[in-house]
């Protein structure tokens, strides 16, 4: 290892994303001089392996950060809200996979094939946008670009991965004990999970009627686009799958457009893949989007219901963990 190269940090080692974020670092090679582990009290002594390496995991404290260069939290809003300014005071720069600083205008928010020169302006903080927002809107900029999108509708179906560890856990249990034919209790989410369907566990804005990863994904693709004036309306649902979400898209653009300029622009846009074979039926689907780097993309069609030929509806499905959090990380880790 090179004593000139960052020592990183990823806090919120043990959880669904930490993990990944671990394995990106390993996979991509990140150049690093040492990579510190961090969670809370409850991981502690806990051992992860990197690179041929056992480290322990800490109990993240206010002192973690002394001879630290580059942060990568994923630990939750409150977590990241009391320890990243710490870790900013103490000279790191901190890439934050929670909501906490994402609409704070001092800070980018950054999908590296979108906005990565908004990664100059930063104050120590950079903020990794919400999931479904990344998924939805990296196959979009491309097309967003030659043509803008003025209004997109986004139906979600997302996965267990985006609560964390411990709904994964709750899928796979309440799976179990439902094809048992015993009761179970959900524990994390707030509906039974096995063979259902719900709307997204977040609280509803009394006022708009949308939920907190709908307002997410609208504000932070205005922010992202760097386009206040797209109009976007979101529907969030959790589906019983376990780290791959899909997307029901349909965009206007300014001009007409067909489904063929669609797929020749996605043809070779950095981070996608096109998964769309009318002929076997064969689309985006969460067991093959799991474990990729790219967004799948498919069923691109013109949407039937805009006589002006200006509208596309499509179906993407992305990793969660990947793409969604840990890669989008990693990447903007690099970028610096
Ligand atoms: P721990 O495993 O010790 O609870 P997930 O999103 O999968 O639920 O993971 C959340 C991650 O954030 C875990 O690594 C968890 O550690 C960590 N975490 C949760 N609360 C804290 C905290 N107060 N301080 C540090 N890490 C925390």
């Amino acid at each position: 290892m090179n004593a000139r190269e960052p020592v990183v940090a990823v806090v919120g080692a043990t959880g669904a994303v930490g993990v990944e974020i671990v394995h990106c670092l390993e996979q991509r090679k990140f150049p690093l001089s040492k990579l510190r582990l961090f969670a809370s009290a409850r991981s502690a002594g806990k051992t992860m392996t990197f690179r041929g390496e056992t480290l322990t995991v800490e109990e993240l404290t206010e002192r973690s950060f002394d001879d630290v260069n580059l942060a990568l939290f994923s630990a939750g809003g409150s977590t990241s809200r009391k320890f990243a300014p710490i870790a900013v005071e103490r000279g790191a720069v901190v890439v934050d996979n929670s909501s906490a600083f994402r609409m704070d205008p001092t800070v980018p928010l950054v999908v590296p094939e979108i906005n990565a020169d908004a990664i100059r302006s930063h104050r120590g903080i950079i903020a990794n946008p919400n999931c479904a927002a990344i998924i939805s809107i990296t196959p979009l900029w491309p097309i967003h670009r030659e043509n803008p999108v003025r209004r997109l509708i986004l139906s979600t179906y997302q996965s267990a991965s985006g609560a964390g560890a411990a709904a994964m856990e709750e899928l796979r249990e309440s799976t179990r004990a439902y094809l048992a034919g015993q009761p179970y209790e959900p524990k994390v989410l707030p509906h039974p999970y096995a063979f259902n369907v719900f709307s997204h566990n977040t609280k509803i804005d009394p006022a708009t009627g949308y939920n907190e990863e709908e307002t997410k994904v609208i504000q932070e693709t205005k922010k992202i686009f760097n386009d206040p004036n797209i109009r976007v309306s979101a529907t969030c649902i959790r589906v019983p799958v376990l780290r791959a979400h899909c997307v029901s898209i349909t965009f206007e653009c300014e001009r007409p457009i067909t489904p063929e300029e669609v797929r020749e622009r996605l043809s070779n846009a950095p981070g996608v893949a096109l998964v769309d074979d009318v002929e076997r039926n064969y689309f985006p689907m969460p067991v093959d989007a799991s474990g990729r780097d790219e967004i799948l993309v498919g069923r691109i069609r013109k949407d039937l219901s805009d006589p002006s030929g200006r509208s596309i509806s499509m179906f993407v499905a992305g990793d969660q963990l990947l793409k969604g959090a840990a890669l989008n990380a990693v990447q903007i880790a690099e970028l610096l």
